[in-house]
This record gives structure tokens, C-alpha cells and sequence, in this order.
């Protein structure tokens, strides 16, 4: 295939899985921040910094920025750590031919032509080898790039969005990361929250997560017990929100008669320590929360208090008992 071609077909790949930021689920405070945040500046034609663990959603960030920013153009992502380091050079900037072993003879354009008048998405940006890096800055400084093997220039238009779990201005300390770089990249930097620091999003992404995969295997989404809901918050999540997702597409196999029980969740998320505390949280969120979330949930998914107490594991005196404390109905 022609490469203007490839490069066509893989722009309209991306935009087909294009997010946006209605698509981001959260309502906590930190989420809810760095989508404002998010909003302010997508318009702006500034370079972005995603910070935050792996798995927090630091590309629907990005692709949610793209698509307010220029929705017509596109969004080209390439993740620094999944490239062998020597051929991270000419996926960016491009080649002609014969420039190496093993290159398309016509040559080949790199990801920032491809990423003309549109969105660049540099992912794991950490992992970007020192040598490359004043290359990218003189492209981005100059907004011309030219290809290994060629002496011409080409005008590229675009807007760069990076994102990185590791602590890039350590790494500016350390001098394993250039300093001039990373100003030039944090112009404008956020940070994604980690889903532990996301309180009760933690149970809004779980209902997500279980409501859209019952959808696409054409069940009724599974009723959580409290012993569930008490897991899932406790829960520190190292893998945030994929890992979560993970969890709910075991959980939605394993379950049985519409319940999803303490053991129908992956083992490490059903032994986990319990010291952690919830209530180090930026939105702390106390058992009695949890326990007042659960019962609220449970009444409105079953036809009646006896059954809701029966899921719930209560005695139908408790759960009556917990009904008034909580002002439910
Ligand atoms: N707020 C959210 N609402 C719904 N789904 C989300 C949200 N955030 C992330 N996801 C989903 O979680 C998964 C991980 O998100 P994403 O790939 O954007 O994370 P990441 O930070 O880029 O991870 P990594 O550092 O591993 O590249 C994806 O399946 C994504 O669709
Ligand atoms: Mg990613």
C-alpha cells in the first residue's frame, strides 16, 4: 500500500476509536479538576503532559483533548517503550529510501507528517532515548521536520500531546531525561488521578464497566454484595482503571444467579490487605458510604426489601433498620 494511503487508513483507524470527554466516567474531585483543567486548554495549541500511573486513562485524555481541538484531523499515537529504541527515529521523523537495513526502498514518511494538521500522541514518553530528544525539540521549535536520509524539509503542523508514568523532572535531575525538553513539554502538565485517590468513582466505573460488558454478552449485569463493594473500595488498584475493567469482565463470567459474590473476583483484588485506608483519599470514603451506596443499589435493582436484604447478606430487621438511619426510602 502507498504510504499516503497507509498513513489515510491508519488516521481513519484512529478516529474511529476517538474518545471524547463525555466518554471520561468520574465524578470525584481530582477527575473532575483535571477534566476542567482538560477543557480549558484543548482549544490551545500548546504542548500537553499527561501525568499519572499506567492504566489511569491518560489516553482517552488525550484523545478527548484531540477531538475538542481539531476533530477533523489526525490523532497519531506512538508509545516510546513498545519500539525498539534504534527505530524510534525513523517512525518519528520518517526516511528515504535506503536509509537502513530492512527500510522500504521508496522511503517511508515518520509519525509527525503523519500527524499534519492534527494531534501527535507520544506515549511513554520517558522511554524516548536521550539522543533522539534534541531532534524532537528542534522539531517542535521550527515545526519543520526532515527525514533520516534526506536533506529537505517539510512544514508539519501539529499538536503534541505526551504522556508518562515516570517522574520526568527527576529524571531531569538525573540527567536521563534533557531539561530543555521537558520545559518545552510541560507547558501545560496534568495530572490523571491514580483510581485509588478517585473514591467513589471506583463503584461509578465498576457499574460502567459491568453494565457495558452484560451489554455486549447480552446479559443482565450482575447485582454486587456488600462484601463486593467493601473489596472494591479498599482496594489499592496498581493497574487503576484497566485493571478494574479487567476485573469486571472475570467478575461478569463468574458470577452466578445474576449475584457476584466476594469469589468471583480476581484473587488478588479478593485477598488484599486489609490496612489499606480508604480515608487517605483525596474524596474519603467511610464504610458507612459504602454500606449506605450498597443498600441504596440493591433496593433499586430488586423487586423488594426481602430480596434486596437477601443480597445484601442482612437480615430484613437490619436492612429496615438501616433504611431509617439513612433517611432511604
Ligand atoms: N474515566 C474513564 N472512563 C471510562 N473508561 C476509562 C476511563 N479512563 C480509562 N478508561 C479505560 O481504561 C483503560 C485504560 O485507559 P488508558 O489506556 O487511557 O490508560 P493509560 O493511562 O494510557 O495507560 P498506560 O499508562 O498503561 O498506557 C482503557 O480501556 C480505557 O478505555
Ligand atoms: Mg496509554
Amino acid at each position: 500500500m502507498l504510504s499516503q494511503e497507509r498513513i489515510e487508513k491508519q488516521s481513519q483507524l484512529n478516529q474511529d476509536t476517538i474518545h471524547t470527554f463525555e466518554a471520561i466516567v468520574g465524578k470525584s474531585w481530582p477527575i473532575v479538576q483535571a477534566i476542567d483543567f482538560a477543557r480549558n486548554i484543548s482549544k490551545s495549541t500548546y504542548n500537553v503532559l499527561l501525568n499519572g500511573e499506567s492504566g489511569t486513562g491518560k489516553e482517552i485524555f488525550a484523545q478527548a483533548i484531540h477531538h475538542d481541538y481539531c476533530p477533523g484531523g489526525p490523532f497519531v499515537a506512538l508509545n516510546c517503550a513498545s519500539i525498539p529504541r534504534n527505530l524510534i527515529e525513523s517512525e518519528l521523523f520518517g526516511y528515504e529510501g535506503g536509509a537502513f537495513t530492512g527500510a522500504n526502498k521508496n522511503g517511508q514518511p515518520g509519525k509527525i507528517e503523519a500527524a499534519n494538521g492534527g494531534t501527535l500522541f507520544l506515549d511513554e514518553i520517558g522511554d524516548m532515548p536521550l539522543e533522539v530528544q534534541p531532534v524532537l525539540l528542534r522539531v517542535l521549535e521550527d515545526k519543520r521536520v526532515v527525514r533520516i536520509n534526506s536533506s529537505k524539509y517539510t512544514t508539519v503542523n501539529f499538536r503534541l500531546i505526551a504522556a508518562t508514568n515516570q517522574n520526568l523532572f527527576q529524571m531531569v535531575q538525573e540527567k536521563t531525561f534533557r531539561s530543555d525538553l521537558y520545559f518545552r513539554l510541560s507547558v501545560l502538565a496534568i495530572d490523571i488521578p491514580s483510581l485509588r485517590d478517585r473514591g467513589k468513582d471506583i463503584l461509578l466505573l465498576a457499574h460502567h464497566f459491568l453494565d457495558q460488558i452484560s451489554r455486549e454478552i447480552q446479559c443482565e449485569p450482575p447485582k454486587l454484595s456488600f462484601e463486593v463493594y467493601k473489596a472494591l473500595v479498599e482496594y489499592t488498584w496498581p493497574g487503576n482503571i484497566r485493571q478494574l475493567k479487567n476485573a469486571m469482565v472475570y467478575a461478569v463470567f463468574k458470577a452466578k444467579n445474576g449475584i457476584l459474590n466476594i469469589g468471583d473476583l480476581p484473587n488478588e483484588i479478593k485477598h488484599r490487605q486489609t490496612t489499606v485506608s480508604v480515608t487517605q483519599n483525596n474524596d474519603p470514603l467511610p464504610l458507612r458510604d459504602i454500606q449506605k451506596e450498597a443498600i441504596m443499589h440493591a433496593l433499586c435493582k430488586n423487586k423488594n426489601k426481602d430480596e434486596a436484604a437477601r443480597e445484601l447478606g442482612l437480615s430484613k430487621s437490619t436492612l429496615y433498620r438501616k433504611i431509617k438511619e439513612y433517611g432511604l426510602k
